[in-house]
């Protein structure tokens, strides 16, 4: 028997790309790989790269600079960048960085055992296309499991091009996995322990296959033997849908928390994004959602120093929050990326986009809080996903998503139990397990 070789992936950006590196680590498990979590004395290294903000895909360049040595010392040490970077600037890439092997981008991986053959024999190998075969038909069954919540992209893609975006031109155009793929996965993935499954999209709530969409799809997964919790992200607020919002209410395994990014207050802005919403058309859907499902936890993501910002516009986006009230939210500065209608315009100063961007921050932070020491006294749901710091201690998430610290000695991953709260820390809540 050969020896395996030994694939370390690193992964940037969204849960997509979490999915993805595990689905390619599944892939090049076909080609002899097992994985491994250093870097050191790998046989490959992959960075499977998120090009939303310049920040984000400066790391690639960053990591590469350091594996240099690495690949000095080992020439055989094969070097793949995947995910959105590698889609936007694949060719730019090899041209530039001589120690990368492969270049592979979110539509292709399914190929990454030929790709691999082809390295192997000493050359170079790229694929940045969107090929015409779904990928999902090619590759190997889900087997790697981490424990009792994994994700499951439903959808993928989107059409909607804000202005600021880069998304809908590195992952393409939308498209929905058929729902019979989608319950065969989620069935395998139950019986491989998970009851927990996040339903990933770009666009997830624009979810449509074989007359489906997503509160139909749904429904049928909360009826799979084993699955007791459902999430979903990410939702675009003009694409709830009542039969979705209705599923927030009476679909018990639908958890009660929603990502719905609206990105800023100011209608003007808003306009200037392409979201082709108001801010008083998402609050209805908030209203709407709210009725349907009066405890649940709204997240968000805001942009601020959009180009043309002022500062009435900034203070729009601060009343929205104030008046939401969020569990949760990310803000980022905006960042311009290349080939987006945006980067053509002129930027905000950076001083006050970085302030705008504290102030938000700020106020985020102190709504975050506000929530969690509102769990304090009450009796919340934890699935437990594995062992904490301390001796006796389980870690799990709430039905809220917050994360939560049980003493409970007899715990086991993967129970779900029932908890009393009764302590708010800066990031988690403690808890005493009660059945
Ligand atoms: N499909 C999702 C997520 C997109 S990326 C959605 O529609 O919400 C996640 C977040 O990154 C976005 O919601 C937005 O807030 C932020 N983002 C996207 N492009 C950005 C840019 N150019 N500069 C700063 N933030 C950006
Ligand atoms: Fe990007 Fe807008 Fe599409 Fe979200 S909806 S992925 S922000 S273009
Ligand atoms: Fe980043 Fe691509 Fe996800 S740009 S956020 S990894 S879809």
């Amino acid at each position: 028997m050969t020896e395996p070789k030994k694939l370390f992936i690193k992964t940037y950006g969204c849960q997509m790309n979490v999915y993805d590196s595990e689905r390619m680590a599944e892939s090049l498990g076909a080609s002899g790989y097992v994985q491994t979590d250093t870097a050191e004395g790998a046989d490959m290294v992959m960075i499977n790269t998120c090009h939303i903000r310049e920040k984000a895909s400066e790391k690639l360049f960053s990591d590469l600079g350091r594996l240099r040595p690495a690949k000095e010392a080992n020439p055989n040490l094969k070097i793949a960048v995947a995910g959105c970077v590698a889609q936007a600037e694949g060719a730019e890439i090899l041209r530039r960085m001589p120690l990368v092997d492969l270049v592979v981008g979110p539509q292709s991986y399914h190929r990454l055992p030929q790709m691999e053959a082809k390295i192997q024999k000493g050359e170079r190998a790229i694929d940045t296309e969107f090929p015409p075969e779904d990928k999902f038909d090619h590759l190997p069954e889900r087997k790697a499991m981490r424990g009792p919540t994994a994700f499951l992209t439903v959808q993928e893609g989107c059409d909607k091009f804000c202005a600021f975006c880069v998304v809908p031109y590195t992952r393409g155009a939308e498209v929905s996995r058929p729902p019979e793929r989608l319950l065969a996965e989620a069935r395998n993935l139950a019986s491989r322990g998970v009851r927990e499954l996040t339903l990933l999209g770009q666009n997830v709530n624009a979810y449509s296959a074989d007359g489906y969409g997503l509160a139909r799809l749904i429904r049928e997964l909360a009826g799979v033997e084993g699955i007791d919790r459902l999430r979903y992200m990410t939702s675009h607020p003009n694409d709830m849908e009542d039969d979705l919002i209705a599923a927030h209410g009476d679909c018990p395994q639908l958890m009660p928390y929603l990502h719905l990014p609206v990105q800023s207050g100011s209608d003007r802005i808003l306009k200037a994004m392409n979201r082709k919403h108001t801010a008083a058309d998402y609050l209805r859907v908030l209203d709407r959602i709210r009725a349907a499902r009066p405890d649940i936890l709204l997240t968000s993501d805001f942009i601020v120093g959009f180009p043309g910002e002022t500062d009435a516009d900034f203070q729009e986006t601060l009343a929205l929050v104030r008046e939401v009230g969020y569990g949760m939210a990310y803000s980022f500065k905006y960042s311009a990326r290349p080939g987006t209608p945006a980067a053509e315009k002129p930027e905000v100063e950076t001083a006050i986009a970085d302030a705008r961007l504290q102030e938000l921050q700020a106020l985020l932070t102190s709504q975050q809080r506000a929530a969690q020491d509102a769990m304090v006294g009450q009796e919340v749901h934890v699935l437990y996903e594995k062992q904490g710091r301390q001796d006796g201690q389980m870690v799990g998430k709430s039905d809220h998503l917050h994360a939560v610290h049980v003493t409970d000695p007899a715990g086991k991953p993967g129970e779900l139990v029932r908890v009393r709260v009764t302590e708010s820390k800066t990031n988690s809540l403690a808890a005493v397990r009660l059945s």
